[in-house]
């Protein structure tokens, strides 16, 4: 898995995609078409305004805005990350739209901006890789214009299915270990994938200097069939280019052996068959 996940762009390319088969691939890209423009809606960019696409990647966000609004304003790219620029970078260069838009390279907690400079800042799933919210939040707050808001998207992974709820004692040997240490390391307060739900983001906001707050959730409820190869890839899939894949998760409670043999009868447990998951994800809007 290391070569296809060595950054941010081959994740976003490749490694997201890795446990699923073309349909379900296909069915993420149109929800991903589909969260870009709640979001964009939820901006309500006008022509003139300065907007950015914070933790932009490969532009999900900023080339939405680019497709309606053209020149119309001027659209910043900015990552922490040089690769997800220069891929933003490519794609403007080969599309011929008119354009007044440059690229920032910068954390979304120490941005290089002058204050009170946009009238839109805008995330899509970046927060959940940012281990401190609140001053991320800051640093957004600052940038932008008295009046100016601040969207987002974010997946709240902290409330997510677990794996535990999938399986049961009967096809699980050590069932209740591995459920022990999943609760624990799906709630674990340092990591950014699931250290925040709608009650934090809401409140960091508030503490940030944000005014008229929502952040509103909505529960996502799918079936599908899971092939074998997807139960196995869950398994070794990182959620981000810097982040623990699950089986190095469970090997920081149990020995390699334990692991290889639980991960075995998940494959057994759920190959071809049909699981629920759920989850919650947040549109976030705030004022300054
Ligand atoms: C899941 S991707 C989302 C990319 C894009 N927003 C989208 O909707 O497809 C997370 C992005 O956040 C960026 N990122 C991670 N940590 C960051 C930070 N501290 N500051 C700015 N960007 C960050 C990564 O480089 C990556 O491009």
């Amino acid at each position: 898995m290391e070569e296809i996940c060595k950054n941010w762009s081959t994740w976003l390319k490749k490694t997201r995609f890795s446990y699923m088969s073309e349909e379900q691939k296909n069915q993420t890209l149109n929800w991903l078409i589909s969260v870009r423009d709640i979001v964009i809606l939820t901006a309500e960019i006008q022509k003139g305004y300065k907007v950015a696409d914070f933790g932009c990647g490969s532009g999900l966000l900023g080339f939405g805005i680019l497709e309606k609004f053209k020149d119309s304003v001027e659209l910043i790219f900015s990552d922490k990350f040089s690769d997800c620029l220069d891929e933003c970078k490519k794609i403007l260069e080969s599309s011929n739209t008119p354009h007044n838009a440059r690229f920032l390279q910068s954390d979304v907690a120490d941005i290089k901006l002058e204050s009170n400079y946009l009238d839109r800042a805008l995330t899509r799933s970046v927060l959940v890789h940012v281990k401190d919210k609140l001053p991320a939040f800051k640093e957004l707050q600052r940038v932008l214009k008295p009046g100016g808001q601040y969207c987002a998207f974010e997946p709240i992974i902290s409330e997510n299915t677990r794996y535990y709820e999938l399986l049961t004692p009967d096809n699980i040997s050590d069932y209740e270990d591995f459920k022990h240490a999943e609760m624990e390391f799906m709630s674990n307060p340092d990591d950014p994938l699931v250290n925040f739900n709608a009650e934090s983001l809401d409140k960091d906001l508030y503490e940030a200097g944000f005014a008229d707050v929502l952040v509103s959730v909505n529960p996502v409820v799918s079936k599908y069939v899971v092939s074998k190869d997807a139960v196995e890839t869950w398994f070794s899939a990182p959620p981000a280019p810097d982040q623990k894949t699950m089986k190095q998760r469970f090997l920081d409670y149990f020995d390699e052996q334990k692991v290889d043999n639980f991960i075995k009868e998940v494959v057994l447990a759920l190959s071809d068959k049909e699981v629920q998951v759920s989850a919650r994800t947040a549109i976030i809007k705030a004022k300054k």
